[in-house]
């Protein structure tokens, strides 16, 4: 079915390994996405969370595995085509065209689908469903960091994705800045989007997201809701430790 509505699974992600040398980075890696949902990715440095990212944007080539966008095959396809068909993933702050103006960083993203004209359109449209509308003429280099963060998020909103895959977007941000960030990325997944998360900061990953994906050597130890993942003793012993944990139970 390439079914819009809400429950629709938008990205299907079955058996996914990829080896580097003696490593397994991802080991046999499924799950859904249901269309509308934050999902977040945790587990310690080295656990394959950038190397699953990698895979799914076409970055890196899975040695096996499947995934379908909606029901289209993405496995073997080139990372501009992956976006072009509705998953993108936000860039890193250092990709920001700091000498560029806010309005154009934007229209780079939206370039993925329109002609220049249109393009500005929807990178005006995508910075204001981020609040920069007052900043597009500004240089990216003298936002702020959590305006730049917005415009991360905005740069990828401006190509139209049905799936956002954000890699630590709040990393430099206090915990209040993370909140609003909070609420706009819940506001977009009401909206429809579908988002799956890397995020280190435990307490914003449990308020973001509806269920947590937890990986351990390459290998999907966990799956659930917040609680159900704070409270599993694998995930506890491989990630949480018994301290973080009961704090995050009472948070
Ligand atoms: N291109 C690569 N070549 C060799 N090893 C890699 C490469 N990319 C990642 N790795 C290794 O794969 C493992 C998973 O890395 P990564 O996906 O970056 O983990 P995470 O993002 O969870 O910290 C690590 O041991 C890392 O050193
Ligand atoms: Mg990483």
């Amino acid at each position: 079915m390439s079914d819009a509505s809400p429950g629709a699974v938008v990205l299907n992600v079955s058996g996914l390994s990829k080896r580097f040398g003696g490593l397994q980075a991802t080991d046999d890696v499924s799950f859904d996405l249901v269309r509308g949902s934050i999902v977040g990715v945790i587990g310690p440095n080295g656990a394959g969370k950038t190397t699953l990212f990698n895979q799914l944007t076409g970055f890196i080539r899975p040695d096996a595995g499947s995934i379908l966008l909606g029901e289209r095959p993405i496995i073997g396809l080139a990372p501009h085509v992956i976006c072009r068909s509705g998953l993108v993933k936000t860039f890193q702050n250092v990709a920001t065209f700091g000498d560029m103006t806010v309005l154009e960083n934007a229209t780079v993203g939206a370039l993925a689908h329109h002609p220049i004209a249109a393009a500005r359109e929807k990178a005006a449209i995508a910075l204001r469903r981020v609040g920069l509308q007052a900043r597009m003429e500004t240089l990216a280099g003298e936002l702020s960091l959590p305006e730049k963060a917005r415009l991360e998020l905005a740069r990828a909103l401006a190509t139209e994705p049905m799936v956002m895959l954000l890699d630590e977007v709040m990393a430099t941000l206090t915990p209040g800045e993370q909140r609003e960030i909070v609420e706009m990325v819940k506001e977009l997944a009401r909206g429809g989007m579908t988002l799956l998360v890397i995020e280190h900061h435990m307490k914003t990953v449990m308020t973001l997201c509806e269920r947590i994906l937890v990986l351990n050597f390459g290998r999907l130890i966990a799956s659930g809701t917040p609680s159900q993942v704070a409270s599993d003793p694998h995930v506890v012993a491989a990630y949480l430790g018994t301290r973080a944990a009961s704090e995050l139970a009472d948070a």
